[in-house]
């Protein structure tokens, strides 16, 4: 029992700071990071968005790794596997696969073009590959916001 305790405590605790950085991140970049460099030449700005994203994009895997580890933690812990979970786990669960599913999409398409774009300088491809990645992480950040809504209020669902 108090083995089960610590195991929950310490990984909501990672669980939580692991959707605080994925999450936030992205909205920073989207509300902040964004607008705030819009008006800049294409190259600067796209250099910038370049060493921005690739360090962001290694901590989105770190979060990704924790989240798994302990959500599933949690889950075979205290709520005696995935049958026994209630409805806002598994709600939490289908969106946060489809949440990480979206981003590998994201990293291994259009992030490996616009990088490819950055090194030939080509600022017109490079452009239009960001802004498909402006557009799924847009997607991303939505349902990020959904799930953590989610995952902290549905203990108290009733
Ligand atoms: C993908 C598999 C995931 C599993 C199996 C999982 C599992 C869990 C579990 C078991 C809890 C504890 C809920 C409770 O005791 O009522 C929890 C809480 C939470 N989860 Fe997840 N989760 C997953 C993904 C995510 C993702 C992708 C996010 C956000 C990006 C997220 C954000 C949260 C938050 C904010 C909490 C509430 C923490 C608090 O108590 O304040 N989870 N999760």
């Amino acid at each position: 029992m108090a083995q089960t305790t610590a195991i929950v405590s310490v990984s909501l605790v990672l669980h939580s700071l692991a959707a605080v950085v994925w999450v936030g991140g992205m909205f920073f970049a989207h509300q902040a990071l964004r607008p705030g460099t819009a008006a800049l030449e294409p190259e600067p700005r796209l250099m910038l968005w370049s060493r921005v994203l690739s360090r962001f994009f290694t901590w989105v895997f770190v979060a990704i790794f924790l989240l798994l580890l302990t959500g599933y933690a949690m889950v075979f812990s205290a709520y005696n596997g995935l049958t026994a979970t209630r409805l806002h786990i598994q709600l939490m669960q289908a969106i946060g696969i489809l949440m990480m599913l979206i981003f590998l999409h994201l990293y291994f398409a259009p992030w490996r073009r616009f990088r490819s774009a950055v090194v030939r300088r080509d600022w017109i491809e490079g452009g239009r590959q960001l802004a498909q990645i402006r557009t799924i992480v847009t997607i991303n950040l939505v349902l990020g916001l959904i799930v953590v809504a989610i995952g902290s209020s549905g203990r108290y669902w009733g």
